[in-house]
C-alpha cells in the first residue's frame, strides 16, 4: 500500500491558477517522456536475467566469505541504499557485502585489503562507463590483491563485470579474460539504472528482487501520481521553495534519502536551475536542522516518507512506532505552522513490493520534474567537469 498526501499541508501554498500552467503541460510531457531513448528502465526486464543472478549470487556464497562490490554514483547509491533499508542493524555477518570505491580515502582501501588479505571474496566492479576513477583504481588495488591470493582460473571465478554492452575498458577486460558479465543497458543511465543487473546482483543478497522488479513495474502506473508531485514541486520553487527536504524516520532510510538526491539533484540541476534536494533523519535532526526548518529562511519544502507498521516493540506499553508516527504527525504540523509546505508519502510497511513502487513513483517523477524546468532529465555535464579538471591535474602530476 502507498498513499499520496500532497494537498493537506500544501494547498495554502498553491494558487490553481498559476500551478495549472504546469498541469496543462502534463500530455507534452509524457509524450517526450515515451519518446526518450533513455527510458529503457520503464521496458519489462528480461526474468531470464534474475535466474542468471540468482544462480551468480549462489555460487559467490558457495565460493566466498564475501563480496566486494566497486563502484561509485549511480554504479552504487540505489543498491546500497536498498542494502540498507533491508538490512538488520545488527547481524552475524555470516556473509558480507562490502561496497567499496566511493572515495579516495587510503585509510579505507587498505584497512579494507588488509580485512580481505585472508578472506575468500568475489569482487563485482561496476560502471558503465569504464572509465570513472575511483572505481578503476580500487579495483586495480582489490586486483592487486587477488593476483597474491589467486591464479587465472581462480580470478575468473572470482571477477564479475557489469558494464556497457560494447564500450569500455571493463569490457575489453572482460572479453580478454572471459569474466562474467552483466550488461547496463544503453538506454538506461547511471542514475536511473536501480533495476539493472548493476544493483539487482548486490541486491539479491538481501531481499527478494523477483518481487522488487514486480512492485517496480506496477509502479510505474502511478504515473499520473508522480507528475502531480512534479508539478508541486516546480510550482514551489517558482514560490523561492528553492530546497527540498526529504524527511525520514528510520535511520537506515537515510541512504535511500541519498539516492533520492542523486535521482533529483542530477536530473534537475543545470542551467542555473533546479531544486537543491537534502534530508534529514528525525528524531535525529529534529535536535539540530529542525531550528533552522521551523523559523529560518524559508526556501524549503519537504517531503515525508511515513511507515506504517514496523517492529512491534512496547516501552512503556506503548507501540515505538506509533509513538514514532505521532511525532511525525506533529513535526509535519509544526513545519507548516512555520511556512513549509509538507508532501506525505505514505507506505504500510518496507517490503519489496512497496519498496519496488515508492522507487517507480520517484524515478518517474525526477525525469517529469527535469521536462517541466526544460532540461534534459537523462544527462549530467556537470558531473563530466569536474571528472575533466581532475584528469588535467592528474596528468599534470606525472
Ligand atoms: O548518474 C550518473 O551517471 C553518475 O552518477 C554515474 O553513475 C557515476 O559517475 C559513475 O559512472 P560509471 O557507472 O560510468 O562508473
Amino acid at each position: 500500500m502507498i498513499k499520496f498526501d500532497f494537498e493537506t499541508y500544501i494547498n495554502n501554498f498553491i494558487d490553481k491558477n498559476k500551478i495549472r500552467e504546469f498541469i496543462e503541460k502534463k500530455e507534452i510531457i509524457y509524450d517526450k517522456f515515451t519518446k526518450s531513448n533513455m527510458t529503457g528502465w520503464t521496458k519489462e526486464f528480461n526474468r531470464a536475467l534474475v535466474a542468471d543472478i540468482l544462480e551468480t549470487r549462489d555460487s559467490i556464497r558457495a565460493n566466498s566469505q564475501c563480496l566486494v562490490v566497486i563502484g561509485i554514483g549511480g554504479s552504487f547509491l540505489g543498491s546500497y541504499a536498498l542494502k540498507e533499508m533491508f538490512s538488520k542493524y545488527f547481524n552475524d555477518k555470516s556473509f558480507e557485502v562490502i561496497y567499496a570505491g566511493t572515495s579516495l580515502s587510503s585509510k579505507y582501501l587498505s584497512e579494507l585489503i588488509e580485512y580481505l588479505r585472508d578472506k575468500d571474496f568475489t569482487v563485482n566492479v561496476i560502471s558503465k562507463s569504464g572509465t570513472t576513477m575511483e572505481t578503476t583504481l580500487t579495483y586495480n588495488a582489490i586486483k592487486e590483491l587477488m593476483h597474491t591470493k589467486y591464479n587465472k582460473e581462480e580470478m575468473k571465478e572470482r571477477i564479475i563485470i557489469t558494464t556497457d554492452k560494447e564500450k569500455g575498458i571493463l569490457r575489453e577486460e572482460e572479453k580478454e579474460f572471459d569474466y562474467k558479465s552483466f550488461i547496463i543497458p544503453d538506454d538506461i543511465g547511471g542514475r536511473y539504472s536501480l533495476f539493472t543487473p548493476a544493483h539487482l546482483l548486490p541486491l539479491a543478497f538481501f531481499l527478494d528482487i523477483n518481487i522488487l522488479l514486480n512492485g517496480f513495474y506496477e509502479g510505474l502506473s502511478l504515473k499520473d501520481e508522480a507528475y502531480n508531485y512534479a508539478c508541486i514541486r516546480r510550482y514551489l520553487f517558482d514560490t523561492g521553495k528553492y530546497v527540498e527536504n526529504y524527511c525520514v524516520y528510520e535511520p537506515n532510510l537515510y541512504y535511500y534519502t541519498e539516492w533520492l538526491k542523486q535521482l533529483f539533484g542530477e536530473t534537475e540541476g543545470k542551467e542555473k536551475k533546479g531544486i537543491f534536494p537534502t534530508s534529514t533523519v528525525h528524531t535525529r535532526d529534529l535536535h539540530s536542522l529542525g531550528q533552522f526548518i521551523q523559523e529560518g529562511n524559508p526556501i524549503i519544502f519537504e517531503t515525508f516518507i511515513k511507515i506504517l507498521n514496523s517492529t512491534n516493540f512496547y516501552i512503556n506499553g506503548n507501540n515505538l512506532t506509533g509513538i514514532n508516527n505521532v511525532v511525525l504527525d506533529s513535526v509535519v504540523k509544526a513545519h507548516y505552522s512555520g511556512g513549509v509546505p509538507c508532501s506525505i508519502i505514505e507506505i504500510n510497511e518496507i517490503n519489496e513490493e512497496n519498496i519496488g513502487k515508492l522507487c517507480a513513483f520517484f524515478m518517474m517523477s525526477a525525469a517529469f520534474s527535469g521536462y517541466l524546468f526544460e532540461v534534459d532529465p537523462f544527462n549530467q555535464p556537470g558531473v563530466e567537469v569536474y571528472k575533466k579538471f581532475v584528469r588535467d591535474n592528474l596528468s599534470s602530476l606525472e
